[in-house]
């Protein structure tokens, strides 16, 4: 049976069917018959601006699945490169697709010499490693003008792969040169995160050995910020997307989306308050001063516009906490975390808001304690989040998509004259 909705229009008193498909209703069949009438809904909060067939989020179930598999399975079994290429296509690969697509991208870490040593080391000593990392995938697009034929097969394809498999590159010489270190090459006989934490952190060992607990922890991070459907950066890269502009100028846009502290920032955020609380005793007066700010102070990590239960990658996340701290010691900020942690939950400003920690609660403390600045977070974010990105551009173009622009409700002025700057009064 098929479901709809009547509503009638009480100017004329005609009543009209509109069609519920997959959880939603056309707003074009609306549009039909409220001509010039707008829906206003800033910040999408009621819109779905896509159908996709990607990622499947139930905020209030506090499930996440990619392709329909649960993110708990990924985490516990998968790798970032098979999450990606399920992502990305659809189907777990094959043992013989999944060597093709690991060679490809592997093949593909390298970048121009010219975008390390003209453009990246052009930036002021101090830059901020995200700043640069917008820039530099920006940048791109100069390098490879094939990447403007965004409909042909082989090309899409192409800067697919070299979009994966240069992240890691840009991320970690963006972050070398923020610390007056020498850029470091790829070393293509490690893994993909391994390979990440040698350009990160080698310095003059013939070959950088990664501890294979450190190298999985951050894989499993990577797994779980792999996509989140129609988040800001991926409804940024479809936006620019929209125009077909090139993927490289469209990821820009998305890292840049992802470098704000609502995003992608979140959880640099979050480290700096859990510094400023300083210790256990200090977080009852912490709690009291985010519920007198009505807003304006905000516990960082803590609820999501989606998920209104406990995010599931926040408990995922818990546990390869412990993992990392085995080797490299107890970050003394989780202490603190786990006393917000339990205070919040038990108190009724948050748990009347359905305010639970977010993914970005934990992942600064196992990236602190991995000995990354905070500087990087959001860097790492947009490591992982660059397979989603692509999964969604890609689907946009396949489905045909018209150029994202949105009306507007228009409050201003009425028509008025120009008034001479002789004769305007302050
Ligand atoms: N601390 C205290 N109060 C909060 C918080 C918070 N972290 N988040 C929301 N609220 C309160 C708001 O003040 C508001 O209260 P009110 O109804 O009395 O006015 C209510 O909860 C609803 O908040 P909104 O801002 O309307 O919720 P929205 O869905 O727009 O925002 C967001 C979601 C931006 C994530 C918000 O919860 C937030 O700012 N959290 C902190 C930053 C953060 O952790 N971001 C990471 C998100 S996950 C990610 O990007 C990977």
């Amino acid at each position: 049976m098929t479901e709809s909705i009547t509503i009638t229009d009480n100017r004329s008193g005609e009543s009209y069917e509109i069609p519920v498909v997959n959880g939603g209703v056309s707003a074009t069949d609306w549009a039909k018959i409220l001509p010039g009438i707008w829906f206003y809904d800033p910040g999408f909060m009621s819109t779905a601006a896509a159908e996709s067939a990607i990622t499947y989020l139930d905020g209030t179930a506090g499930i996440l699945r990619y392709r329909g598999y649960p993110i708990e399975q990924l985490a516990e079994s998968s790798t970032y490169l098979e999450v990606a290429y399920l992502l990305l296509n659809g189907e777990l690969p094959t043992e013989s697709q999944f060597e093709q697509w690991r060679h490809d991208i592997t093949s593909h870490t390298f970048i121009h010499e010219n975008v390390r040593k003209r453009f990246l080391d052009g930036f002021h000593y101090d830059a901020h490693p995200m700043g640069m990392l917008v820039s530099a995938v920006a940048a791109l697009s100069t390098f490879y003008l094939d990447a403007k034929d965004i409909f042909d097969p082989v090309s899409r394809q192409k800067q697919i792969i070299r979009l994966i498999a240069k992240m890691p590159t840009l991320a970690a010489a963006a972050h070398r040169f923020s610390v007056g270190m020498p850029f470091v090459y790829p070393d293509n006989s490690l893994d993909f995160p391994s390979n990440f934490l040698s350009m990160m952190w080698k310095v003059a060992e013939p070959r950088y050995q990664t501890d294979p607990a450190l190298s999985r922890a951050l894989d499993i991070l990577f797994i779980l910020h792999a996509d989140h459907e129609q988040n800001c950066s991926t409804t940024a890269m479809r936006v620019v997307g929209s125009s077909h502009a090139d993927p490289y100028s469209a990821c820009a846009a998305a890292c840049a989306a992802l470098y704000g502290p609502r995003h992608g920032g979140a959880n640099e955020a979050v480290i700096r308050m859990l510094s400023e609380i300083g210790s256990m005793e200090n977080v009852p007066a912490f709690i009291s001063e985010v519920k007198a700010g009505h807003g304006h102070v905000r516990l960082q990590g803590f609820g999501h516009r989606v998920y209104k239960n406990y995010d599931p990658r926040a408990q995922i996340i818990k546990k390869a906490a412990d993992d990392v701290f085995e080797v490299t010691g107890r970050n003394p900020l989780l202490d603190v975390a786990l006393k917000l942690e339990e205070i919040a939950l038990s108190d009724e400003y948050f748990t009347s808001r359905r305010l639970y920690p977010n993914v970005d609660f934990y992942s600064g403390l196992i990236y602190q304690a991995m000995g990354f600045p905070l500087e990087m977070f959001p860097v790492l974010f947009a490591i992982a989040r660059t397979a989603g990105w692509l999964a969604h551009w890609q689907e946009m173009l396949d489905q045909d998509s018209k150029i994202a622009r949105p009306r507007q409700l228009y409050t201003g002025a009425d028509a008025r004259d120009y008034v001479p700057m002789t004769r305007r009064r302050a």
